[in-house]
């Protein structure tokens, strides 16, 4: 069975994908690395340890990552991250404290230790800005050949940002990092905007896990209708909320549930399209760092599937 990894920057759809990721019984689910993105790293990680073990999950470890981008000094959650995900990143609900603390290892450390020990085996999906793997990467190069699969969520290829014209948020927190990865022989399959925006959920799906009346139901309920909510105000053409990050893990798992093109990506550091994913135009002939992006998606296959796993899980 393959290994996942997930670094999550703990907002609404990361724990979806959490959720998501547990009740897959296709893979296992070995560790949970933190980012900062839609909240601080520190609240990120307090999220991600909550959420497990409402879950029911405690064996999970969770990392600490990256607190910041490879390029500034510091960071500040945007506006519109808090407004979208709420102030602490799960929709202003208090969760129930978890009982243990994240591990002592740095999240970075232990990406490189799983990719010796499990190689082709470990597929690591990024939900939140790349700058934990692009560290991973400049201390290890030799995991380039190691890790089976990197599922990640960010870019815009075919359609507009989220952040701005130009860029999505995750890859808008730290092109310089995006960028690096792009450029690497790493299996790399990027989950964008451009498929995340087709898959939605609903409140007929989170009254459905209402209707459970477990306490995960009614969180994971509350937490995606204060999303569909929040969506509303800023994609008032869209009804529902995007999966961008359950989206990935699923891709991860299962390759075919999108179509994707090969490209040589690179991404904008100037502005005003800082973080935009575009065709690198020095390197469209090198076959060696091509991505895998993802154009078209079988949304229902998805949905059934995504649905299917995680009621159950929600149920227990
Ligand atoms: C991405 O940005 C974050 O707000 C979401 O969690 C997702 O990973 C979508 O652009
Ligand atoms: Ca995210």
């Amino acid at each position: 069975k393959k290994k996942m990894i997930l670094d999550l920057d703990t907002g609404i759809d990361d724990a979806l994908a959490l959720a998501y990721a547990l009740a897959d019984p296709d893979c296992d689910l070995i560790g949970i690395i933190g980012s900062y993105g839609n909240v601080y790293v520190n609240q990120g990680v307090q999220n991600s340890l909550d959420l497990l073990s409402l879950l029911g999950a405690e064996d999970v470890p969770v990392y600490l990552g990256a607190d910041h981008s490879s390029q500034t000094d510091s960071f500040t959650v945007l506006p519109v991250s808090a407004q979208i995900h709420g102030n602490n990143g799960v929709a202003n609900i208090q969760l129930p404290k978890a009982q243990r603390k994240p591990e002592q290892k740095n999240g970075v450390d232990f990406l490189i230790e799983s990719a010796h020990k499990y190689k082709d085996q470990l597929l690591f999906v990024p939900t939140g800005p790349l700058t934990n793997l692009a560290a991973a990467i400049k201390k290890d190069p030799e995991i380039i050949d190691l890790i089976g699969h990197v599922t990640l969520m960010g870019g815009a290829l075919t359609v507009p940002g989220n952040v701005s014209p130009a860029a999505e948020a995750n890859i808008h927190q730290d092109p310089a990092a995006a960028n690096d990865v792009f450029h690497t022989r790493l299996p790399l399959t990027m989950v964008g905007l451009d498929v995340t925006t087709r898959t939605l959920l609903t409140k007929k799906e989170t009254k459905c896990w209402r209707a459970l009346k477990t306490s995960a139901g009614l969180v994971y309920a509350d937490l995606v209708d204060y999303y569909i909510e929040a969506y509303k105000t800023t994609n008032p053409h869209l009804h529902g909320c995007a999966l961008h990050d359950p989206l990935a893990v699923g891709v991860a798992v299962d390759p075919s549930l999108v179509s994707k093109i090969k490209l040589n990506l690179k991404v904008d550091t100037e502005t005003p399209f800082e973080g935009r994913t575009i065709g690198d135009e020095a390197g469209l002939n090198d076959l060696s760092v091509t991505t895998d992006v993802a154009v078209n998606v079988d949304k229902n296959k998805f949905l059934d599937k995504f649905m299917n796993r995680l009621t159950p899980l929600l149920a227990a």
